[in-house]
């Protein structure tokens, strides 16, 4: 699930700067205490954070298959957002990071990536997690009703949760993206097209018109599919 190599890296490149910096062995100390340790507890909470999240999103799966005798998730990922993509989204932003910023400015360091069969189960999942009373919608992104002009297609959601330490709770923001087979697709080799470096810009063009294109063929297959879906659940074939 999650890459605990990260924190690695971000010790290697503490150890660099300090061999740099002409500080005494006192002072380094102190500094990374001051700074590595809170830190590496912040992702811990982030971690734990993604326990949560993708437990309730398992909970919903395992009642909802007992009733409907279907899962409505196909496939969960979750990731810890990387200290250099953390580090490079708080330069972007112009903010130095200290523990205290990164945690107030970035609200997808626990991402969850819950994948569904059909669009309905992404409407019924998130009504069914937005009820829980210890989780609270902080922000809504409804790329399915409004898809971005590329054509990219998900519901994304940042909420609220606690996580229970041992003398005290806190609570932890998540990003929550919910998507179809066919969205999540797309959305890969949209990413892999943009990441892409070395590519004649006429074809980057190009390929962009056909994703938008494939993206219009995703959403008719989807309704398509629901509805098939729809009638076979009435004809009693499920
Ligand atoms: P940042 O979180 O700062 O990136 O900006 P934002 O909050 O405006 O982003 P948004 O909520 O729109 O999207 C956040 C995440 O959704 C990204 O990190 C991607 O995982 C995914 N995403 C958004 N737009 C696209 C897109 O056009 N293509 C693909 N492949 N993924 C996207
Ligand atoms: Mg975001």
């Amino acid at each position: 699930m999650i890459q605990g190599n990260e924190l690695q890296g971000s010790n290697n490149e503490i150890t660099n700067i300090l061999r740099e910096v002409r500080i005494t062995p006192e002072e380094a100390k102190k500094w990374l205490e001051q700074n590595v340790q809170p830190y590496r507890e912040l992702m811990a909470y982030y971690r734990c954070a993604i326990m949560e999240i993708e437990t309730k999103f398992n909970v919903l799966n395992e009642e909802l298959s007992l009733k409907y005798d279907r899962n409505p998730i196909e496939t969960i990922k979750s990731r810890l957002k990387s200290t250099e993509s953390i580090a490079e989204k708080m330069q972007r932003k112009g903010i130095f990071p200290t523990v205290q910023s990164i945690e107030e400015t970035i609200s997808d360091i626990a991402g969850i990536r819950v994948i569904c069969s059909f669009p309905a189960d992404i409407y019924m999942l998130e009504k069914a997690l937005l009820e829980q009373d210890d989780v609270r919608l902080v922000e809504k992104k409804d790329y399915i009703k409004e898809p971005k002009k590329n054509g990219y297609r998900s519901l994304h959601l940042i909420v609220e949760t606690p996580i229970f330490l041992h003398d005290r709770k806190k609570l932890m923001k998540v990003e929550v993206q919910l998507r179809t087979i066919s969205m999540d697709w797309w959305a890969s080799l949209e990413h892999k097209i943009k990441y892409k470096k070395d590519i004649d810009k006429n074809v980057v063009k190009e390929l962009e018109k056909e994703l938008l294109i494939c993206a219009e063929f995703g959403a008719k297959l989807d309704s398509k599919m629901e509805e098939i879906n729809k009638r076979a659940h009435e004809t009693g074939i499920e």
